[in-house]
């Protein structure tokens, strides 16, 4: 797919629903006693593969549009599936699963794409294996494919080495089933959805500084959820409307949990001119419109606590830094790497074929902005973040861009360029 420099983009937009929260909505939705309904579910491929996971256990789950009824099976009620499980490209699915399957009576092959089958899962099988459960890589590369065979579990309380909410969550929800108290203490606080939704479920929740606490749990109970827009989608507009000269872009219904918000904050340190309008909250996720105009940015230095909150949006913040006046440098931000492509690699060598001028360090990059920037020719390496960040970066290049492997946006943004292009009208 090609892109060539817009002239501006004026309108307003309702991204797709927040990818973390619709998986763990139909996680716990089947997990509970009852009817969960879901509205704003985000139908992109990886939360279609938690459904189908799901209903490979015997869960009913309906679809209509953005709307998922889940037939919850109760706590204790998920069925040995037929088949090895497949995530496909959802590493959210693979680990949160992971834990929920590590306390089930039954033994599952969990695996997924060639993507999913590189990433780390030691992260996971360690912890998980302290509280009891009966996990094997197959291949003996602490990667799925994951034979993971049910097992009666203990509470724990594991210090962990990231602060990363899948891993995080894998432990909660294994920690749902185990005896006793489980306890994860990250570095930094990861985004917390898994604490809050869990809580609304009817889950013995709670969180002290960089650490969550759960007990075990009789039952949970269905809910209804209403899921607000994701702020990594949101992402790739707030950083074209301040890039692209004359634009002015509403963004309606974004999540802007402060586990998750940390794209706002770099963006007003940089200088970029946004108001948050018609703030709310549901289920104690807040949520705002975003108005975003054109703005003159200049570099930033973002590494520490923030990390967390804005890991996703790092490949459109680092294109951004392009634009911006003087230098940015990230650090601290290691765990690009074992996303569903090297985000520090394939973001440098991608700004670089357009012109940057950008290094890559141990964890992060520095990005020296201001130089023009050129189109080229981008591999997108089926990784859904750098196709989008790069028909953004296209947008505001001279010449041609063209992304190869773009189609991958279906994984959390299936109609990414028919918004992108109604906002050029
Ligand atoms: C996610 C957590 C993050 C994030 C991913 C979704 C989640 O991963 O990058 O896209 O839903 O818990 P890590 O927990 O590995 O940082």
């Amino acid at each position: 797919m090609k892109f060539s420099a817009v002239r501006r983009l004026h309108g307003e937009i309702t991204v797709p629903g927040d990818k973390s929260i619709s998986h763990r909505s139909v996680m716990f939705g089947s997990l509970a006693k009852g009817t969960t309904e879901i509205h704003h579910f985000l139908r992109g491929a990886d939360c279609l593969s938690t459904i189908s996971c799901f209903q490979a256990m015997g869960v009913a789950i309906d679809i209509s549009g953005d709307i998922v009824i889940v037939h919850g099976n109760g706590l204790h009620g998920l069925k040995k599936p037929e088949a090895i499980l497949d995530c496909g490209n959802s590493g959210t699915t693979t680990r949160l699963i992971a834990g929920i399957l590590s306390a089930q009576d039954f033994e599952v092959t969990l695996t997924g794409d060639a993507s999913i089958q590189k990433r780390p899962m030691k992260r996971i099988i360690t912890p998980l294996s302290r509280m009891g459960a009966r996990i094997r890589s197959l291949h003996n590369n602490d990667c799925a494919p994951l034979v993971i065979s049910g097992s009666p579990l203990n509470g724990i309380h594991y210090l962990s080495p990231v602060a990363s909410a899948q891993v995080k969550s894998s432990i909660l929800l294994a920690g749902l089933y185990a005896s006793g108290e489980t306890r994860v203490t990250e570095p930094y606080l990861s985004r917390n959805h898994t604490e809050l939704m869990l809580s609304s479920f009817g889950a013995d929740v709670h969180t002290e500084e960089t650490t969550a606490i759960i007990k075990p749990a009789k039952e949970l109970y269905g809910q209804k959820i209403e899921v607000p827009g994701d702020i990594s989608s949101a992402a790739f507009f707030l950083a074209a409307g301040l890039m692209i000269p004359d634009s002015e872009i509403l963004i309606r219904g974004v999540g802007i949990n402060p586990t998750r918000d940390g794209i706002l904050r770099v963006c007003r340190d940089m200088g970029g001119k946004m108001e948050l309008l018609n703030i709310r909250e549901n289920g104690g996720e807040p949520t705002a419109d975003i108005l975003v105009k054109t703005s003159v940015l200049h570099g930033t230095e973002i590494g520490g606590a923030v990390i967390p909150t804005l890991i996703d949006e790092l490949p459109m913040i680092a294109a951004l830094a392009c634009l911006a006046e003087g230098e940015t440098i990230i650090r601290d931000a290691a765990e690009l790497k074992v996303k569903e492509s090297n985000r520090i690699e394939v973001m440098v060598r991608g700004l670089s074929a357009m012109g940057a001028d950008v290094s890559e360090t141990d964890d992060g990059m520095i990005i020296r902005g201001g130089k023009p920037l050129h189109g080229a020719v981008i591999d997108s390496h089926l990784d859904h973040r750098i196709a989008m960040t790069f028909a953004i970066l296209g947008c505001c290049a001279q010449g041609e861009t063209e992304i190869i492997g773009a189609e991958c946006v279906n994984i959390s943004y299936p109609r990414f360029y028919q918004d992108l292009e109604r906002l050029t009208h």
